[in-house]
């Protein structure tokens, strides 16, 4: 993380100054205000390259919040090896908008190569004019890290980051962040019978493990929690139902990028102390085919007492998730969400730029979300959750099959999740959670998709609430 300094009137060779009138900057000599004067209303962006340092104009006319954030992974890229910045913007949240995408843009993951030194930006400090009084630095700064610790979880490799290591990454972070995270191990989880977190587990070398977070502030505006659950699939191999190769299996360490969301979210939720009861749930191991894997055909006993006809062990994110969500049913939630790179289908109907979205919750909570999603442009799109698509599900000897039709299946794996879901109920296929090609400041690679979304969605909760 850049080193962020308030300053009144910070003085450094290289600055950037967002402004919408060139005339009113002080920190300017008259010639530069001649030359960015000049193409002033017709460039968002303009610099001089200067052999003191870069002098960057950004022009903030009529730009809304996303505009500003773009212009901020721009600008990253123009500054990001110079080792000191000044960052000049009368307007407080003109200047918080481009802060997060400039900052969302110096994230890197460098930890396996050998050079990396060579390979860091070279940016250490930002001074920023103006006061931080009302504390939405420390704020943004928290998001951004959780963003981070989001991205660093998807991109770790399945050779570090292992059903077990996942669940002692949150453990650590809840220690720091003061919030409980209780570890469930194989043991527990067989006395729970967890049939579907098992069943997928079956195939693997690793225990499979059930993170449970809590987070529970005094304030709170809920008594009856809001239950986060995260898809924690350390690697999918398909299992029996085995990927086939080339390609699709490559980037399947990816598949905990539900779980990196959620536990993100609660992580900056508590560190900003935002009033919300909420609890997390992640349920993981990886799916492998083994000796004893489960098979095409198996029928599996879930938490909750539904049987499940296995179809497609592929199909393994709804049989850990379906625990899951039964699990959560006993807290009474207000609201379940979960989170999870569950279908190829959500991929192939919207792209890598938005998540997917259904459920059966009352509007208010769908439309808020909705709402988050445009604020926030970490997007989800909503998608129809008719009972319809539950035919498709039903199975022959059991009471579900895991797999549904050829067409529309990100819907029907939210219908069959929904059926273990008591209370209403949220789903969210992050389609987003990993990008092949940058996309300005969602960088290449992991995204850290969700954890912007559900914090706001969260803070408007809390808004609404208190008006
Ligand atoms: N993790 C995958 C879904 C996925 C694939 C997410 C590619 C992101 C990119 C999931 O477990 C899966 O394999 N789903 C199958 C379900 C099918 C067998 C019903 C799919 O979508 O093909
Ligand atoms: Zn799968
Ligand atoms: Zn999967």
């Amino acid at each position: 993380m850049i080193k962020l300094v308030y300053s009144r009137s910070p003085r450094t060779d290289s600055k950037i100054i967002i402004t919408d009138n060139i005339d009113k900057v002080r920190y300017l000599t008259e010639e530069q205000k001649l030359f960015f004067n000049k193409d002033f209303s017709e460039k968002d962006l303009q610099y001089l390259r200067l052999p003191e340092g870069m002098v960057i104009v950004v022009n903030s006319t009529k730009k809304n919040a996303e505009e500003l954030r773009v212009l901020g992974f721009k600008v990253h890229d123009l500054v990001k090896n110079e080792s000191i910045c000044s960052l000049f913007c009368k307007n407080k949240e003109q200047t918080l908008n481009f802060l997060e995408g400039f900052l969302l843009s110096n994230y890197q993951f460098l930890k396996y190569f050998t050079d990396k030194e060579e390979k860091e930006f070279k940016l250490e400090k930002l001074y920023i004019s103006g006061t931080n009084a009302d504390g939405s630095l420390d704020k943004l700064k928290n998001v951004i890290t959780s963003v981070y610790w989001a991205r660093d979880l998807v991109n770790e490799p399945v050779s570090y980051l292992d059903a077990i290591k996942l669940a002692e990454e949150i453990q650590e972070k809840g220690k720091k962040g003061n919030y409980n995270v209780e570890v469930f191990k194989e043991a527990k989880i067989k006395s729970l019978k967890m049939g579907g977190l098992l069943a997928v587990n079956q195939g693997s070398e690793t225990p499979p493990t059930f993170t449970k977070i809590e987070y529970k502030p005094e304030n709170a505006i809920n008594k009856k929690p809001y239950v986060l659950v995260g898809k924690g699939i350390v690697y999918d191999t398909g299992g029996l139902s085995l990927k086939p190769t080339p390609n699709s299996m490559d980037f399947m360490k990816t598949d905990m990028g539900g779980a990196a969301c959620m536990a993100a979210t609660i992580n900056v939720l508590a560190k900003n102390n935002v009033p919300v009861y909420v609890i997390g749930l992640i349920p993981s191991t990886d799916n492998r085919p083994g000796k004893n894997a489960y098979a095409p055909g198996d029928v599996v006993t879930m938490y909750d007492g539904t049987t499940v006809e296995v179809l497609n062990t592929d199909a393994e994110g709804r049989m850990v998730l379906a625990d899951a969500i039964a699990y959560a049913n006993k807290f009474e939630p207000e609201l379940i969400i979960d989170a999870a790179t569950l279908t190829g289908a959500a991929v192939r109907a919207v792209g890598v730029k938005t998540a997917v979205f259904m459920g059966n919750a009352p509007e208010e909570y769908m439309s808020l979300m909705e709402k988050a999603s445009e604020e926030t442009h970490d997007r989800v799109v909503r998608f129809p959750f008719w009972d319809e698509w539950k035919e498709e599900i039903k199975s022959d000897i059991a009471d579900l099959k895991n797999l549904g039709g050829p067409y529309a299946g990100m819907i029907t794996a939210g219908k069959f999740l929904e059926h273990f879901a008591k209370h209403p109920y949220m789903h969210i296929d992050l389609s987003d959670a990993y990008l092949h090609q940058l996309v300005n400041y969602n960088g290449k690679g992991a995204t850290g998709a969700g954890v912007r979304l559900l914090y706001r969605f969260f803070e408007k909760q809390v808004e609404k609430r208190r008006n």
